[in-house]
């Protein structure tokens, strides 16, 4: 079985749903508000897990409530949490409004995932001991920085989701070995707006870049090979935060089992489209034989 280490966040979603997200200085009435565990970090790690890898993650909770429940809920879908540390005071919480067309607008509140600057011992033989490394930008930089050089140190492969978006250190790309943004992502990386621009420029830095395009599917670039375009499957989304992190978690399971890399994204884009059709992050995330109905349909 493939070993996915994911070095990230934690967060409880706080989650309104609306028909219709209200402007500035506006106040509307939604249909119904949820609690869901999320965080880009705990997400990846679900998807992986669920994908049929084993998992590792690597992070904070605070000694709250939400910190229990987000740690349960990890280890519900089979993600070891030995290196997932329980820290005085709150935990990470995302305040989304999910609109009736499944768009998302969305505060993170970092709590504990601000602690999250460095590794210990005992986090480095974890990234060691694994097939891929997962990394977001929601605990401090210092940290993304800390684990994609113990990966490089020990030979594992990085995955980068630059989200949310914000500038990287050259020394950061250096460690990545995927870079998987969304346009929006790829854009602040890069100055350029057209995808395909983004990912070009982006190979100066790291050598295979996804760019992923909602519902339109994926755009891999690869140096010295032919872009691929890979469409997602048409589906109606309820529900599309965490979409990103589905892609990513089951791209890295695909890719360390060795799959040609079409086929590895063509699987990663089902896995986020059956995503999108529920409700929640987390807890929307397929299980392997999910994928592989779609996959092969
Ligand atoms: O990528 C989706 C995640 O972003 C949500 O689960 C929320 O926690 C925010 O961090
Ligand atoms: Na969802």
């Amino acid at each position: 079985m493939t070993h996915i280490a994911v070095l990230g966040s934690t967060n409880m979603d706080l989650v309104a749903y609306v028909e219709k997200a209200p402007q500035r200085g506006e106040t509307v009435t939604g249909r119904e508000f949820r609690t869901i565990p999320g965080g880009k970090g705990a997400n990846q790690a679900m998807a992986a897990a669920r994908a049929g890898a084993t998992v590792s993650m690597i992070g904070a909770v605070g000694n709250d409530a939400f910190g229990t429940r987000l740690r349960d809920t990890l280890e519900h879908s089979g993600v070891d949490t030995d290196s997932l540390r329980t820290v005085e005071g709150p935990s990470g919480t995302a305040h989304i409004v999910v609109d009736d067309e499944g768009g998302n607008a969305i505060v993170v509140i970092p709590g504990a995932n601000g602690t999250v600057d460095h590794l210990t011992p005992g986090d480095e033989g974890v990234i060691a001991s694994a097939d891929a490394l997962l990394l977001q930008l929601e605990i401090p930089l210092d940290g993304v920085l800390a684990g994609a050089l113990a990966a490089r140190r020990h030979g594992v492969r990085t995955v980068l989701t630059p989200a949310p978006a914000r500038p990287l250190s050259a020394e950061l790309l250096a460690a990545t070995d995927l870079l998987v943004p969304n346009e929006h992502e790829a854009a602040t990386l890069t100055g350029r707006t057209d995808p395909r621009d983004a990912a070009l420029s982006l190979l100066d830095q790291v050598p295979e870049v996804v760019v992923t395009l909602g519902s339109v599917g994926c755009l891999y670039l690869q140096r010295d090979a032919e872009p691929l375009v890979v469409p997602a499957p048409r589906v109606t989304a309820v529900d599309s935060t965490g979409a990103g992190d589905t892609f990513a978690g089951a791209l890295a399971v695909a890719l360390s089992e060795e799959r040609p890399i079409r086929e590895a994204l063509t699987w990663a884009a089902a896995a986020a489209a059956i995503s999108v059709q529920r409700e929640g992050a987390s807890v929307s995330m397929p299980y392997r034989p999910e994928i592989e109905a779609l996959y092969t349909a």
